[in-house]
């Protein structure tokens, strides 16, 4: 399934701004690039707007008379309707303070005065894809929970037949999860292999917890999509060779709380474990992890699982800023620490269940070191039945 293929029609742009100057160079530019725009001068007519017209993002400027565009953003983000709508802040040159604030109001991108086309056309286009993506994901959780309800309903009496139909609904799932994943991850891991590994490791460290068959399954498939809010980071960011800045960290750090908004909101099993994992995947045992700070218990188990299996595989792979490094050496970074990554990091019940099966992983990840997208897709070659493959 394509994203460019499900969108048809022209996406549009909320364009906020108290200076009519501003309002009429913002609209010529998003016309121009082949976008449908609205225009409201202050945050009070952008929450209105918003409410009656659905853009698809909005431009919003931070000065304006009535509401400015900190509490305009807070206020979209408190409303069900409007809360999917990405938030493009439009701010100065080196306002760090008001990109913080931005983040914390729910803004999910920064557009810097004075504009610059090719910068506004990458903005528009990475928070316009954002948008698609949980729309998309939004319809086919919504279309699965009614087919679900339906063969239920249908096939009450049939206990065979059912699960004959649940096993076909959730072949076409699982497989719309793994594109979905894949596209995802496709920038920075062209193969797509990290997000299979990803979920081998976890069903076996949550086995070798002794967690029961349905989180096993369960965490299987959702721990694929922890990184899904990558598709929102910039490529500049995200498949920069060396190490990030501090306004890039902040950038970065965002994939976990967009990947959070692209996945909330769902009544899927799957949907709802993912949307922890994603929103918690860099949390770390000893609060120093982002994008919360939370502490041991506080973080969902099934991220404290992930956080250490995203390491082991990262650590493994070559990225655009890191080569590849051998098993051993990859244990000792995680059993011993090397100064970013610590044992404390852990949750310690975690890190010993790893210990245990560090074998295990060595053999998931030679099992499935180079496979080409094409030969993933199947669910028959991608399940929780088939382990290290
Ligand atoms: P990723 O490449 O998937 O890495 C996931 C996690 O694996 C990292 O989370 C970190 O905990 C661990 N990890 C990866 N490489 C190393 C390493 O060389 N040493 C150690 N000790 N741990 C490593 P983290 O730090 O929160 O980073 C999240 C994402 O941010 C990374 O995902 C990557 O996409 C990006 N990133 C991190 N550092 C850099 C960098 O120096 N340059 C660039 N361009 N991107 C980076
Ligand atoms: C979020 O963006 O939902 C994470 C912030 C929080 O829940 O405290
Ligand atoms: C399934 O198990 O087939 C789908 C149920 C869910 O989405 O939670
Ligand atoms: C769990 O048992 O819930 C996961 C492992 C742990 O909490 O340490
Ligand atoms: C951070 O800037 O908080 C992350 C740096 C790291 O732990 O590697
Ligand atoms: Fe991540
Ligand atoms: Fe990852």
């Amino acid at each position: 399934m394509s994203l460019e293929q499900s969108s048809g029609e022209r996406a549009t742009v909320l364009i906020v701004d108290d200076g009519e100057l501003n309002r009429k160079l913002l609209d010529r530019l998003c016309l121009s690039l082949g976008y449908d725009t609205l225009v409201a001068q202050n945050g009070a007519e952008a929450v209105e707007q918003a409410r009656l017209r659905h853009p698809d993002v909005i431009l919003m400027d931070i000065m304006m008379p009535e509401m400015n565009g900190f509490d305009a953003t807070a206020a979209l983000k408190e409303d069900p309707l409007t809360r999917p709508i990405p938030v493009i802040m439009v701010t100065g040159l080196d306002s760090r303070a008001d990109m913080l604030e931005g983040i914390s109001r729910g803004a999910s991108d920064f557009l810097t005065k004075p504009f610059d086309a090719e910068e506004l056309t990458m903005r528009l286009k990475n928070s316009i894809e954002i948008k698609k993506y949980h729309d998309l994901i939004r319809s086919y959780s919504d279309t699965l929970e009614r087919q679900v309800a339906e063969r239920t309903q249908e096939l009450r009496s049939a206990f065979a037949d059912l699960e004959v139909s649940h096993q076909q609904i959730r072949s076409g799932y699982v497989e719309t999860i793994f594109r979905l994943s894949l596209a995802a991850e496709y920038k920075d891991d062209e193969t797509g292999s990290h997000i299979r590994r990803v979920s081998y490791y976890t069903s076996t460290l949550a086995e070798q917890l002794g967690m029961d068959e349905d989180f096993m399954t369960t965490v299987f498939f959702a721990s694929a999509m922890h990184d899904i809010g990558k598709v929102g980071i910039p490529d500049r960011i995200l498949l920069k060779a060396g190490g990030l800045s501090p306004e890039e960290w902040v950038v970065m750090k965002t994939h976990a709380t967009i990947g959070h908004k692209i996945l909330q909101g769902s009544e899927s099993l799957y949907l709802i474990m993912a949307e922890d994992i994603a929103l918690c995947h860099h949390e770390r045992w000893d609060g120093s992890g982002y994008p919360r700070g939370l502490k041991a218990e506080e973080i969902p188990p099934p991220a404290r699982i992930m956080n250490i299996v995203d390491q082991y595989d990262a650590l493994r792979s070559e990225r655009p800023y890191k080569p590849a490094l051998d098993h051993e050496v990859v244990v000792d970074i995680i059993t011993k620490g090397d100064g970013r990554t610590m044992p404390e990091h852990f949750d310690p019940e975690i890190l010993e269940a790893f210990k245990q099966t560090a074998a295990t992983f060595r053999e998931i990840y030679e099992a499935h070191g180079d496979d080409r997208p094409s030969a993933l897709t199947g669910s028959s070659l991608w399940s929780p039945g088939s382990m290290a493959g």
